[in-house]
């Protein structure tokens, strides 16, 4: 298996667990460690055996944010030379479910990292921050375009603005997170929800994500000729055939991911 330093890498079954693992920098995101989260889940996702990816971090934190001492003396032509922060993209191309179990920071890019994800899973400790304006910058991975987008303009300007954090409770009711459980429970409910996800139809699974992230670039009406038009290729799969007819004949479906 892979020798990662920066991440903890483990399959659960059909679920890919990557646990960021720099408890010495509260798992601050370097290129380092970007460079293999990418590679883990990347290999994930063409692995026929994973159906679904949990991204989690310790008790602590997710992340307190992209590495600044890392960047701290770079340059503007060093930062535009080598694009920072463009491999984290990669994380969104993903074609397999991904669920974010939050305890603790996820600040700056690890809110950003957090949001990447399908949806987050928090703990009842979680804190969520863009605070790059106390470093004198702005959010780089994607969190004025992400936090807008879930929470709205009031808030994420409030968030990007003013640097302060929201904790579990506000980030459910404004729609960052999908559930919050007690802290100590949050890798299991993500393993869990991964699970459910991963027992599905992989064919389905996938696409359902794609048809999603479709409403965030689409207008309504392609949007929903968009999802249409999938909803039909997936008679074109085993696992519809399967589906359909485990209901008529009132029995669990056994589906084979493809
Ligand atoms: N980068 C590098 N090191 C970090 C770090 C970061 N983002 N966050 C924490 N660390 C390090 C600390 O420097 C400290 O290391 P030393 O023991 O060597 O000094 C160690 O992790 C533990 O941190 P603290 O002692 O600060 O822990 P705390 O419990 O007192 O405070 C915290 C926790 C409030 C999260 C505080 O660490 C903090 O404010 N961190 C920075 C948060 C931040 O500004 N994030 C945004 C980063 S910029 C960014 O992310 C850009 C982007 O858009 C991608």
């Amino acid at each position: 298996t892979e020798q990662y330093q920066n991440i903890v890498v483990e399959h659960r079954g059909r679920v890919g667990l990557v646990t960021l693992n720099r408890p010495e920098a509260l798992n601050a995101l370097n290129t380092a460690l970007m460079n293999e989260l990418v590679d883990a889940v990347t290999a994930m996702d063409t692995d026929p055996d994973v159906g679904a990816v949990v991204i989690t971090g310790s008790a602590k934190a997710f992340a307190a944010g992209a590495d600044i001492k890392e960047m701290s003396s770079n340059s503007y032509m060093e930062m535009y030379a080598a694009d920072w922060f463009r491999r984290w993209e990669d994380l969104t191309r993903l074609r397999i479910p991904v669920v974010a179990a939050v305890s603790g920071f996820a600040l700056g890019g690890g809110c950003e990292l957090a949001m990447m994800a399908d949806f987050i899973i928090a703990g009842d400790n979680a804190k969520f921050g863009q605070p790059e304006i106390n470093l004198g910058v702005i959010p780089g991975m994607g969190g004025s375009q992400r936090l807008t987008r879930a929470v709205g303009k009031a808030k994420a300007m409030d968030m990007v603005l003013t640097g302060r954090f929201m904790d579990a409770e506000e980030a459910e009711r404004s729609g960052l997170v999908s559930r919050v459980v007690p802290a100590a429970e949050v890798i299991d409910e993500a393993l869990k929800a991964a699970e459910v996800i991963a027992s599905k139809s992989k064919p389905a699974a996938m696409v359902a994500k794609e048809v999603v992230n479709a409403a965030f670039e689409m207008g309504l009406a392609q949007g929903v000729v968009f999802e249409r038009r999938v909803f039909h290729s997936l008679f074109a799969t085993e696992d519809q055939k399967e589906g359909m007819a485990a209901f008529s004949e009132k029995r669990q479906p056994e589906f084979k991911h493809r």
